[in-house]
């Protein structure tokens, strides 16, 4: 399916924002973050065929696509820019042993059935596949369609374990001080005039990224805005 301008616009703000956008921080560090993983786990390995599972607009697509064969979106049936759509069921129309690799980008928090997707996304996993998955630990409400949960370190490391994955890399971005100060500007965001929000956003965003110079990555890696986590299937 081709790509709109707009689609592409938006698809570049979200991997490159600029200092005006109130998400400029955060989005830039997963993306950081997502860079890192795909040449840790993606580029310099053997993984072929990809699903990016609860893909929206898929917006790391061409962070990845460079390094596979193929490209799966797959999302709920409300989504035109899916290929493979998720049964009412929560199961996902594709044979078992199927992909490589299955990318989750901040969609487990909106999923019913935390277990059911990461049962899913291990039967489509070949047996030596990874599984690259970020999360929300602190973020504000946000449905996509819904939006049910938040995770601690421990409680996320534990549910995908719990799923017969061995979790092989974790990090937290974003720690609790300046995680405070994005809760703070996005506690004024939704109440301020369009033409203000710029202006909020241009004196925060340094400030956030600021106050997160102070928090230590160990610190971020039990406490963080956001996990990063790859996994892959226990034997
Ligand atoms: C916040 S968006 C994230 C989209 C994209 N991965 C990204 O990083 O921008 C959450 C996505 O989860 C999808 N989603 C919601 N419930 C789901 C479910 N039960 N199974 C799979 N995906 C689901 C939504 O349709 C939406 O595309």
């Amino acid at each position: 399916m081709s790509t709109t301008i707009k689609e592409r616009e938006e698809g570049h703000e979200r991997l490159y924002p600029n200092w005006l956008n109130p998400r400029y921080y955060y989005l830039t560090q997963l993306r950081k973050q997502l860079e890192s993983v795909t040449n840790g786990f993606i580029r310099s390995g053997s993984a072929k065929t990809l699903a990016d599972f609860g893909c929206g607009n898929s917006p790391y697509e061409s962070l990845i696509l460079p390094h596979v064969k193929k490209y799966y979106k797959i999302d709920l049936e409300e989504n035109p820019r899916a290929e493979i759509h998720i049964k009412p069921t929560g199961a996902i129309a594709m044979e078992d042993n199927t992909v490589d690799a299955v990318l989750s980008t901040q969609v487990l928090e909106h999923v019913p059935d935390p277990v059911l997707y990461l049962s899913e996304s291990k039967r489509i996993l070949k047996s030596d596949g990874i599984l690259i998955l970020s999360t929300h630990g602190y973020w504000m409400y946000h449905p996509d369609p819904t939006d049910y949960w938040r995770w601690t370190s421990s409680g996320l490391k534990k549910v995908v374990e719990q799923q017969g994955f061995e979790v092989i890399y974790f990090k937290g971005i974003i720690g609790r001080a300046a995680m405070g100060l994005q809760l703070f500007q996005d506690g004024f965001l939704f109440k301020i005039p369009a033409f203000l929000k710029p202006v909020l956003a241009l004196f925060m965003q340094p400030l956030i990224a600021l106050m997160d110079k102070t928090t230590s990555q160990q610190s971020k890696n039990s406490d963080a805005c956001t996990f990063v986590l790859v996994a892959k299937i226990k034997k």
